[in-house]
């Protein structure tokens, strides 16, 4: 058993304990605390299976204020603004449905002041999201660095690093605001997974998302499932979750960020869990010619460039075994969806001010057409996202999942 695998009980009432008796004397650092507790960088234990607790009860109540603030947004400032977007299409002589150019939507509503105020109070209640959990990270840098380099020798499992590696810079952005972004902050892993929670109403401690994806993702017809990739597995949840769905399979996760795989990596070691992770590009990977039997993604289309989204359709293909599977999975994996004026200003927004630079162009990626044309038998495959007006057929039954088979 390593030495992260330690009974968390144990470790939090020695924490406690060392927590109390150093406090008497001055405020020790998370660090000595940790190390009073025979080292371990949880230190408050997790919540759920998968989430490390944020390691001290500050930081934690400023996440659950702000991601609190930001549900109440969702449920209330979001649905004023979309009523107020209504108003403004009726004051202008338009029909709620009808279709209008997209410069004309940002031109009717961009400068009205709900709009503003919505936009406003989003954006800086992402941003606060993040500085809070960046903030720890640093000030604690030394026991995470710790915690990583220790687990980057040990298994099970395994990870490969490429400080080599050109990162382009379309792989570079602070993406949702993301300080540092995915490459440019050495706990970038740590920072996204906090923050990514807050996405899920802070409700995602088992990693339920992925889980949940997890299961709707298809095996080969043939049901020979060896070897899974995840490209862009980011903090390694839905990897994780693949490895709990095919327990005997080889399972992968491949990002272009060093933080996100070594903090993928250290969280299996900390589970004693068997998945391998490797920094490379998913358009450009090292794998061999028809490695794999099924290769997914999720939540990594919304963010390549159109280009790029073909690569990884193409490399894909090339490192598929014949009868393999293919299914990316994304906010909707369509052509762009049939959105309202309101949806599509929200996505302006998205993309002006919350960074998501790659959000247009992946709309405009013609996924089925890229899949046949690298030699996909392309199907719809289980249905993986509802909700979203571009999954639907015009009669309104849920579309399932675009997915690719590689002729045997
Ligand atoms: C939104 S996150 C993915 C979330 C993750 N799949 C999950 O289910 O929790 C997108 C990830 O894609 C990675 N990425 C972006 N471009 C990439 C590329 N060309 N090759 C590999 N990874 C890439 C980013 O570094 C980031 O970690």
């Amino acid at each position: 058993m390593s030495r992260l695998l330690k009974d968390k009980n144990t470790n939090r009432r020695a924490f406690l304990l060392a927590g109390s008796a150093a406090a008497a004397v001055a405020a020790p650092s998370l660090k000595a605390i940790a190390e009073a507790a025979e080292w371990d960088a949880e230190p408050r234990g997790t919540v759920g299976r998968f989430h490390e607790r944020l390691p001290n009860l500050l930081v934690e109540s400023e996440q659950d204020f702000y991601s609190g603030f930001r549900d109440w947004h969702t449920l209330e400032i979001i649905a004023t603004s979309q009523r107020r977007a209504l108003e403004i299409l009726k004051e202008n002589g338009i029909a709620p449905d009808e279709k209008i150019p997209m410069e004309d939507v940002i031109a009717l509503m961009e400068n009205d002041p709900i709009m503003g105020m919505s936009v406003l109070t989003w954006e800086n209640t992402q941003q606060a999201i993040w500085d809070t959990i960046q903030r720890v990270y640093h000030e604690n840098a030394d026991l995470y660095f710790d915690e990583m380099e220790a687990a980057e020798k040990m298994g099970p499992g395994s990870i490969e690093l490429h400080p080599e590696m050109h990162i382009p810079q379309y792989a570079s952005y602070e993406i949702h605001l993301q300080p540092g972004g995915y490459v440019g902050d050495p706990f970038a892993g740590y920072i996204y997974v906090h923050g990514e929670n807050a996405v899920f109403f802070n409700g995602n401690h088992q990693d339920n998302a992925q889980r949940s994806l997890a299961r709707r993702v298809p095996a080969p017809p043939d049901g020979k499932v060896n070897r899974v990739l995840e490209q862009g597995c980011s903090s390694g949840q839905f990897t994780l979750a693949l490895k709990d769905k095919w327990p005997e399979a080889e399972v992968w996760g491949t990002d272009v960020g060093a933080p996100m795989i070594r903090y993928a990596h250290q969280k299996s070691v900390d589970l004693g869990m068997e998945t391998h992770y490797m920094q490379e590009l998913s358009e450009e990977s090292r794998f061999p010619d028809e490695h794999f039997d099924v290769i997914t993604n999720n939540l990594l289309y919304h963010e390549l460039p159109e280009k790029i989204g073909i690569g990884v359709i193409e490399e894909s293909f090339r490192t598929l075994r014949p009868g393999g599977i293919f299914f990316p999975i994304d906010q909707y994996t369509e052509n762009a969806p049939n959105m309202t004026a309101f949806g599509r200003f929200w996505g302006w927004r998205d993309y002006r001010w919350n960074e998501e630079v790659w959000r247009f162009e992946y709309e405009n990626l013609d996924m089925e057409g890229e899949m046949r044309k690298a030699g996909f038998e392309v199907v719809r495959g289980p249905v993986v996202r509802r909700g979203n007006r571009g999954l639907y057929s015009e009669d309104g039954r849920p579309l399932g999942n675009v997915m690719g088979i590689k002729p045997a």
